[in-house]
């Protein structure tokens, strides 16, 4: 049996679509476990590019069953739009279910959203606009509404007539906006209802099925430990575990089952959104590098920050996270690069820091400690074996495994699935 959960190692953006798109042949199941429609997972293959914001990158392979797990929140309207776009290209989406216990993004939450950013001004989080906070406070407050309760009609009329009030009365007094009409979201709603009704599942007997007759699970992770509400950068995170715990709880896989974590990275470190990043690049490198990484968001298509590789963030992630096995990515963007630079600590009012302190504003403002590596200044794309990587590639692959405590196990040297050299297998 193999379980393994596939976290994202930084602020997300790693390339976690294309791993999991790497593995999903030799799975019987992926699951994704939390987060929603912020996410956006590239897959290339053959030529051709798919952007996956709900479905699991998996969904490529007709044969490997894809859940939507219930720690997931699901804009139903975004989900369609997303499997017709699939179905269009061929994709065969039969293999597909969402649990029923999973949390669905209402009309409202985009709307409140957007305006909460706007109240915030200057302290705003850069959040995606997708909804996704309100969704999951709303969630914790226990009046979100599930998936499950599209096949309540009466049940979802009641409960809207009281949220909505809730919600109106936020809208119009609180952001002097436009209320919400309930007849018109439940008519979308129920609407949503008959076409969503092949996919609803309780995915309790699905998922324990697999585990009993020893599948092998991949759990597909969205964003990154440092977006994670409790171990990230808070408030500038998001409003889900992205770490390996989430990866449980969203999917109701113990962790006495979980026999492998994966951690992707990349060679460098990119962030969208505000908040604090020690070694960001503000110059016209850093410009270089997200041109040749074409560092531009899946989901919002807004500009990445762009950084060194920060060893304090790696290891407080392989920690945090109990990973076991590192996939590092696009390290063919650094091909052109002389001399490159690892942050091993924080220099914070006076003191040395090894991860990153729950004091955001020491963090925004520490000095990041830096080691200096050659690069080596050639081609990377073509390479097949690991061994084929040049000489500085491995020594600079060797420092991170050394400063974040675990082996590379895969390396990455462009988006296509071809474009990968594997040490180890992952499942
Ligand atoms: P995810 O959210 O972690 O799945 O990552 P995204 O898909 O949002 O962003 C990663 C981007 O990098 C995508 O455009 C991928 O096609 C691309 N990518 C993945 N691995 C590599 C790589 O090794 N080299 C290059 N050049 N691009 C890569
Ligand atoms: P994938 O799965 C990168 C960021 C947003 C913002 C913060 C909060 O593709 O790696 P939210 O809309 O979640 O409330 O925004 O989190 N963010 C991501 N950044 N990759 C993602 O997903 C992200 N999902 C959310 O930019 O800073
Ligand atoms: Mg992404």
């Amino acid at each position: 049996m193999s379980v393994v959960i596939l976290v994202g190692g930084q602020w997300g953006d790693e390339g976690k679509g294309k791993v999991i798109d790497l593995c999903a042949d030799d799975v019987q199941m992926v699951v994704r476990s939390q987060g929603g429609n912020n996410a956006g997972h590239t897959v290339v293959t053959q030529g051709k590019q798919f952007a996956f914001h709900l479905i699991p990158s998996g969904i490529l392979f007709p044969q490997t069953k894809c859940v939507i797990g219930h720690g997931v929140v699901v804009d139903p309207r975004a989900f369609l739009q997303e499997l017709e776009a699939i179905r269009s290209e061929g994709v065969d989406v039969r293999n597909l279910v969402i649990s029923d216990r999973a949390h669905m993004v209402m009309p409202y939450h985009p709307v409140l959203d957007k305006l909460s950013e706007q109240q915030l001004g200057d302290d705003r989080l850069g959040t995606t606009w997708r909804g996704i906070g309100p969704a999951y406070e709303d969630k914790v407050r226990r009046i979100g509404f599930r998936i499950g309760d599209l096949q309540k009609p009466v049940f979802l009329k009641k409960k809207l007539r009281f949220v909505l009030r809730l919600k109106n009365e936020a809208l119009t007094r609180l952001y002097n906006s436009e209320p919400f009409d309930e007849q018109a979201i439940l008519d979308e709603y129920l609407e949503y209802a008959s076409r969503l009704e092949p996919y609803i599942k309780d995915i309790y007997p699905i998922v324990q099925t697999a585990l009993g007759r020893g599948d092998k699970i991949l759990l597909e992770g969205a964003q990154g430990a440092m977006l994670d509400v409790d171990l990230g950068t808070y408030p500038y995170v998001t409003s889900s575990a992205p770490t390996a715990g989430g990866a449980c709880t969203g999917s109701g896989i113990p962790p006495s089952k979980i026999t492998k974590t994966v951690g992707v990275f990349k060679a460098y470190t990119t962030r969208v959104g505000y908040g604090p990043f020690p070694t960001e690049l503000t110059d016209t490198f850093g410009d270089k590098i997200r041109e040749r990484g074409h560092e531009y968001g899946t989901t919002t298509g807004r500009a990445r920050r762009v950084g060194w590789f920060d060893a304090c963030v790696g290891r407080y992630s392989v920690n945090t996270n109990g990973i076991n096995a590192i996939v590092l990515t696009k390290v063919d963007v650094l091909d052109e690069v002389d001399k490159i630079k690892v942050c091993t600590g924080y220099r914070s009012k006076g003191e040395e820091w090894s991860h990153p302190m729950a004091n955001i504003s020491h963090l925004k403002h520490c000095e990041p400690i830096y080691e200096e590596l050659a690069g080596w200044n050639s081609s990377t794309t073509d390479c097949t074996t690991y061994d084929e990587l040049p000489l500085n590639c491995r020594a600079y692959i060797a420092a991170l495994e050394e400063s974040c405590g675990a082996r590379v196990d895969v390396v990455s040297v462009g988006p296509d699935r071809a474009q990968t050299l594997v040490r180890a297998p992952l499942v």
